[in-house]
Parts: C-alpha cells; structure tokens; sequence
C-alpha cells in the first residue's frame, strides 16, 4: 500500500529480511515505489513501532543501502530505543516508511570515481558503487572503507562480492586490512591533483580530513551529512548545520537541502 505526500511516498512495506551481527543489522523491505525511483545519497524515514504506538514518535533516518529490483535494504547500527525496536522486528511483518527524501550524489562526467565511508556511513556507499557501475562503467571506481573492527565490518560484506571495482578495507585494530585510518587509502590511492571527485560519508571529523586532502589535491569532494532529524521533510528546521559561509551565517537543512553536499559549502 502506497500514499503519496508530495514527491513523496509513504509505504507500509513487507519486511523480506532482518540480518544482525552483533549491534548491526541489515532490514531488506519490499517497496517497489521507493526502489524505482530512489537514487544514491537518498534516504528514508522509518516508523520504529506500528501506528497504533507513538513512542517513539518520531520516525528514523536511514540511508538507501542497496536496491534490488522491487526492494531495497537499510543498514543501521543499535544506539537507541528506535533502532533496537527495529532490530526486534520480524521478517513478513511491515514497516511505515516515507521516501525516498533528501537530494542525491551528482556522478561527475569526467575523472575517476573514488568513494570513501566510515562506520555506518559506508551504508549509502553500496548502492551508489552499483549505481555508478551501471551509469559511469568506462571509469575507475576505487572503493575505500574504514572500521573499528573486522566484525564491525561484516554487515558490510556484499562490498567483497562486487566485481570490476578497487577495494580496500581499513580497521582501527588492524583486524582486516590496512591497520590505521581510511585516509591513508586515499592517500595512497590518488596518485595525481584533480584525479576526479570523492563521494564521502561516515563521521565528521574524517569527512573533514577528507575534505582537506580534495583540496590539496585539488578534487572535487561530496559530503553526506548526518543530524538528529525530527521531520525529514523540511518542516521543523531541525536538521540546521551552519554552512562555510560564517559571514553570512548561511544554514543548511541536511534534509531537505542535503544531506549530500559539496565540502566546500560547509567546511572552508
Ligand atoms: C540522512 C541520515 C541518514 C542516516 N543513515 C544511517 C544509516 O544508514 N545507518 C545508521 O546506523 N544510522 C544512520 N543515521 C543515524 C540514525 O538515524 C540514528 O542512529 C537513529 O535515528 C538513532 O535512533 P535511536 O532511536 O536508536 O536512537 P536515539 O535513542 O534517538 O538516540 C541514541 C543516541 O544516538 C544519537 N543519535 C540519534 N540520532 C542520530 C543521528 N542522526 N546521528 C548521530 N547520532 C544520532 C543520540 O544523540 C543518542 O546519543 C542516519 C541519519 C541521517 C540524518
Ligand atoms: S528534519 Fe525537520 S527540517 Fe530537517
């Protein structure tokens, strides 16, 4: 069942599939409206209880992890009540979800492709390699992902069975791959300025790293951006994140002017 609000769509959507290891979870939901129209970077607001139930009453914003066909899959890690109610739920039972919101990652036409994630900012990361395979295959596309841990990882692991793509793993630990930061990928992976365009999501203080090193480099950089989000729609304001214009004092909604941006627009 589908109800449009907008450009958007609110489904009550089959869940198909709930994966968990450890305190990451993967939900696949069949929501064919959402998944043929849905686009790299997008996200979705998703009720974490039945509409009988209004705690929590806010929905959750979750990232487009992969589409398949009439499907399509989120990726969240358990840090609050909404995400353990998520994780709780079962498989042939539904989930009310508003979507696909939010802009998206523009591909560049020119260079090559390098994607950088972070934590569980490598959720949106998968459907936009695939997407990019599709839409963009006469380019290089390098892959660079960084964990805490090997098994923080593991929810992850369909990125190991994409072919025709350059990946590297990073990991806190050293439990699987390079033993440090994933910008020491990029930086071993870029060899010239200008080299093409970064897409990049995880925590703040690494997309800011990377957002400096595209500068040296002279690339261009995309940033997905996360905040608390009360509506998603752009009705409360609530998502604010003060652009790189301090003169100006220019804000910007993470969810309905992004939540990808160019770097440059929010980091000088
Ligand atoms: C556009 C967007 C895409 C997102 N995509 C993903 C994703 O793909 N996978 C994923 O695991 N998470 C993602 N998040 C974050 C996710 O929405 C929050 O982790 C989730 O809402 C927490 O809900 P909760 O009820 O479990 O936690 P709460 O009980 O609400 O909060 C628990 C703790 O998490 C913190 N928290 C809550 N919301 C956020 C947030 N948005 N960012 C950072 N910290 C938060 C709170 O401050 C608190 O410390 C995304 C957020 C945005 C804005
Ligand atoms: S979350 Fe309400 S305006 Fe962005």
């Amino acid at each position: 069942m589908s109800k449009k609000k907008g450009n958007k769509l609110q489904v009550e959507a089959e869940i198909k599939e709930v994966i968990c290891i450890k305190d990451n979870c993967r939900i696949t939901v069949y929501a064919p409206h959402i998944s043929h129209i849905a686009k790299p970077g997008q996200f979705v607001m998703v009720r974490t209880t039945d509409q009988t139930i209004n705690d929590p009453l806010m929905r959750r914003p979750f990232s487009i992890h992969q589409v398949t066909d009439n499907e399509f899959s989120f990726v969240f890690k358990i840090v609050g009540r909404g995400t353990k109610l998520l994780s709780d739920k079962k498989k042939s039972g539904s989930l009310n979800i508003v979507g696909p919101l939010g802009n998206n990652f523009t591909i560049a036409e020119t260079g090559n492709h390098y994607l950088v994630g972070g934590g569980m900012g490598i959720a949106p990361l998968y459907f936009l390699v695939e997407y990019l395979k599709k839409f963009s295959p006469s380019k290089n596309i390098s892959v660079m992902l960084g964990s805490r841990t090997a098994k923080e990882f593991e929810i992850f692991s369909n990125f190991l069975n994409i072919d025709g793509i350059t990946l590297k793993i990073s990991t806190d630990d050293g439990s699987t791959g390079h033993h440090g930061l994933v910008l020491d990928l990029l930086e071993e992976t870029v060899v010239k300025k200008g080299d093409g365009t970064v897409y990049c999501c995880g925590p703040y203080p690494m997309m800011q790293a990377i957002a400096k090193f595209c500068k040296n480099k002279k690339m261009n950089c995309q940033v997905s951006l996360e905040t608390i989000m009360a509506c998603g729609i752009g009705a409360c304001l609530g998502c604010a994140v003060a652009g790189a214009d301090n003169i100006r004092q220019d804000y910007v909604h993470v969810c309905k002017d992004g939540p990808v941006f160019e770097a440059d627009k929010i980091w000088k």
